[in-house]
């Protein structure tokens, strides 16, 4: 069988997984990616074309013939990159622009929740500054505050100080004429990926991220310090509720589009104590870091499955997972998150470890190869452990031993990543 040519868009860690996937199924002859980074580089070849020139990666798809364009992140999904590459006839996974507002405006996602009674925490459009004070008196704390624009991640802010609470609401009326004042929801996050067109849908192992900086999360919120799968909070009784109550409901809605949905729809969920899952976002795309832990337990043909999701087709696909679990440990700069000393040489980052079912391996993100051909960061999130075994213990131990093997000056990494799960 002749292998498809697929271009991925994007340079994390996310793309490196998904290059490194990819390459390895029968049904994919070569991975290109655009920027990419130094693993998407080993896994096929790099072409620099920024995430975000969408008329540089429609002529970079057509004159590389590619088969098929894997969008990593949002931006361009919400610019539009989709649309166009569905009108030049190239088959795209990742959503239009339109089914990328769930993502690029909250006050849609919310909006649309609400209207098919999908669980999630309530809300109060706030527009106009002299109505702060009235509604932070609706909630009690702890405040959770989002500002309706995609900000990658850094757009909220969840606390129990009233003052931060109400310059937060300003900031954001200022800045972008309304800002949302959500109720606060307790409990345990998950995040499900599920992969949907309008044929059908693949929900892939639930998995837990860890977005604080600091060991036992605390400090600030980062893109996420690490991540594990499945995740034990993700129950079968979980699973079933998520179905019926969100999946079911958010598939039959977005299949009934004027353009169907085809992509990712990342689900972050809020389990509570009782085990009702309420949706705190939607995400238009593969998680970072979740991909990472999440694509090796996939032992059916990703290529395949992407390929029949941007052509709507995903009822057709066999979907089979591997009974392991995984976890990876990301490393970032120094200063990371508020800024990130780059350029610094990398040592270390070839170590892997597989020992029968047991399997450690590095994941690159904002890491590049120098002039000089060294390998360097490039980023705040540089690099990820991964490690894939029968249980989470072993998982984690792997991605330990690689990523203690690891070094770069001034970088970090958090000792207690899947301790919940263990
Ligand atoms: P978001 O970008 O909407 O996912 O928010 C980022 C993070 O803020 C989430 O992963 C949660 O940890 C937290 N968060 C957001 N909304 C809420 C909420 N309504 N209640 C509690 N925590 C929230
Ligand atoms: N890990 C969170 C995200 O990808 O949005």
């Amino acid at each position: 069988m002749n292998g498809m040519d697929v271009l991925i868009v994007g340079s994390g860690g996310r793309e490196h997984a998904l290059a490194l996937s990819l390459a390895e199924c029968e049904s994919v002859n070569h991975v290109h990616s655009c920027p990419g980074n130094a693993g998407t580089a080993i896994s096929g070849s790099n072409h620099q074309v920024d995430a975000m020139d969408i008329e540089g990666i429609i002529n970079l798809a057509q004159n590389l013939s590619v088969d098929l364009v894997v969008v990593g992140p949002e931006a361009p999904l919400v610019a539009g990159l989709s649309d166009r590459l569905n009108e030049v006839g190239i088959p795209c996974f990742g959503p239009n622009s339109e089914g990328a507002q769930l993502e690029g405006s909250k006050l849609y996602a919310k909006e649309v929740m609400q209207s098919i009674n999908v669980p999630t925490a309530g809300l109060i459009v706030i527009e106009n500054i002299d109505r702060i004070d009235e509604s932070l008196n609706s909630y009690s704390p702890p405040w959770v505050v989002k500002r309706d624009v995609l900000a990658g991640g850094k757009g909220v802010v969840v606390t129990t100080d009233r003052d931060e609470a109400f310059n937060a609401l300003k900031e954001g009326v200022l800045l972008d004429g309304k800002v949302l004042l959500e109720e606060f929801l307790s409990g345990e996050e998950a995040s499900v990926l599920v992969v949907m067109d309008e044929s059908g849908y693949v929900c892939l192992p639930a998995s837990q991220d860890h977005k604080r900086l600091l060991e036992g999360d605390t400090g600030p919120n980062t893109g996420g310090m690490g991540a594990y799968a499945p995740a034990p909070v993700y129950t079968p009784a979980v699973e079933q509720r998520t179905l019926s109550e969100i999946i079911e409901p958010m598939h039959h809605h977005l299949r009934n589009q004027a353009v169907p949905y085809r992509g990712c729809l990342y689900v972050g969920l809020m389990i509570d104590e009782n085990g009702a899952p309420f949706v705190v976002e939607f995400n238009v795309r593969f998680g970072d870091p979740e991909t990472q832990v999440t694509l090796p337990l996939i032992s059916s043909d990703l290529g395949e499955l992407l390929m029949a999701c941007a052509k709507g087709k995903i009822s057709e696909y066999d979907y089979t997972s591997y009974p392991y679990s995984s976890a990876t440990v990301v490393l970032s700069s120094e200063g990371y998150p508020s800024s990130s000393v780059t350029g610094r040489i990398i040592h270390g980052a070839e170590t892997s470890i597989e020992e029968g079912e047991i399997r450690a391996f590095v994941h690159f993100a904002g890491a590049n190869i120098s002039d000089d051909g060294d390998l360097i960061s490039s980023g705040g999130r540089v690099l990820s452990a991964t490690g894939i075994a029968p249980d989470l213990a072993l998982a984690v131990e792997a991605a330990y031993e690689v990523i203690e093997n690891i070094e770069l000056e001034g970088s970090y990494f958090r000792k207690d990543i899947a301790h919940k799960g263990l």
